[in-house]
């Protein structure tokens, strides 16, 4: 672990997570998702500098009601998410990236209690730099402690410490990106680094109408398309790849059985794509599909069992009033 000290050292430290340790390997997982029998790429490569614009971007689309909705919960609800604890509380937020909408908790806080710790894992350290720069400057009484890696890996490092009750935080519908003994296992972890008495704040998207949930992954613009095709194009940049993006259609399906939107790149024909610093050529069939992305969508039933497998307590429930997205409080 590398510890950076910053020009306030009392009110922000970055802490960023050797490589190897947070498991990065984009050549690695490319060639195994791309010679797999069904051909699929990890959907964590599409936050490149590009893909976060192209996500930021997606937030403001009239499709993308995720955004808007959680931003409406924690808006009128947010005051009692930071007192429901009973007290004085510090945060820790897995994947905070900007942390635009924390900070309406953080204001939040700070209008119940004069200072508040937050803790905050990204796997961008230049996300979290800038971020945490610009929040420390805000608030007088903040104080970050950023740390650049993995959740896992950080979980499980035993390196998390706090001296006041904990609200921790995963937010923005991203536990619907793991499948779900990952996500069972990521807030079992989390549940694992808390103590009796913190909380655990979980946004995430409801089940739905199939029309809504696939205009909301394909929208009219196309940006959705782009912010998918970014991956082929982070191929092309980064391992000298040759794909042909206008050669690829962005397809979001919503699979109600197993509740939960997924995303594919398909092949429009038949082709043979070089990547130079794999040294080999994939083929595809036409009508070939690369997965790219699933976005899981829970129930309160979906919750309470998530809750149960990590030996937590559902506490209460927030809802936008169109009732698309909530944001639980899961307790020990
Ligand atoms: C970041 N994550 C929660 C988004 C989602 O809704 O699954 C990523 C995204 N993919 C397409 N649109 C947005």
């Amino acid at each position: 672990m590398t510890r950076y000290l910053t020009s306030d050292p009392e009110r922000f430290e970055l802490v960023e997570l050797p490589r190897a340790a947070a498991g990065y390997s984009f050549a690695d997982d490319v060639l195994v998702g791309l010679t797999a029998p069904k051909k699929t790429l990890p959907s964590k490569y599409f936050y490149d500098e590009l893909g976060s614009a192209l996500f930021d971007a997606i937030t403001r689309l009239p499709e993308y009601y995720l955004t808007r909705a959680e931003t409406e919960i924690l808006n009128e609800q947010g005051w009692e998410m930071v007192r429901v604890l009973g007290g004085p509380v510090d945060f820790l937020e897995l994947g905070s990236g900007s942390a635009a909408k924390t900070r309406i908790l953080i204001d939040e806080a700070l209008r119940a209690q004069e200072t508040l710790r937050y803790s905050a894992i990204d796997i961008s350290a230049e996300a979290l730099r800038s971020s945490s720069a610009a929040l420390v400057e805000r608030y007088e009484g903040l104080s970050v402690r950023a740390y650049a890696g993995d959740y896992f890996t950080l979980l499980q490092s035993g390196a998390l410490t706090f001296d006041r009750p904990v609200l921790a935080m995963l937010m923005g519908s991203n536990l619907g990106n793991y499948a779900p003994r990952e996500a069972q296992a990521l807030v079992s972890l989390m549940s694992g680094a808390l103590r009796p008495g913190d909380g655990i704040l979980l946004g995430t998207d409801r089940k739905k109408d199939r029309a809504v949930l696939e205009a909301a992954y394909d929208d009219s613009a196309g940006v959705t398309a782009a912010f998918d095709k970014n991956l082929l194009g982070r191929i092309n940049r980064e391992l000298g790849g040759h794909f042909n993006l206008r050669a690829f259609d962005h397809v979001a399906r919503y699979d109600d059985a197993r509740g939960c939107v997924e995303s594919f790149l398909v092949s429009a024909v038949a082709q043979s794509v070089r990547i130079d610093a794999l040294d080999t050529s994939i083929e595809f069939r036409k009508g070939e599909a690369i997965h790219t992305e699933s976005s899981y969508k829970f129930d309160d039933a979906d919750i309470a069992a998530l809750a149960q497998g990590a030996k937590l307590e559902v506490r209460q429930a927030w809802y936008d009033k169109g009732k698309r997205f909530n944001v639980h409080l899961l307790t020990k």
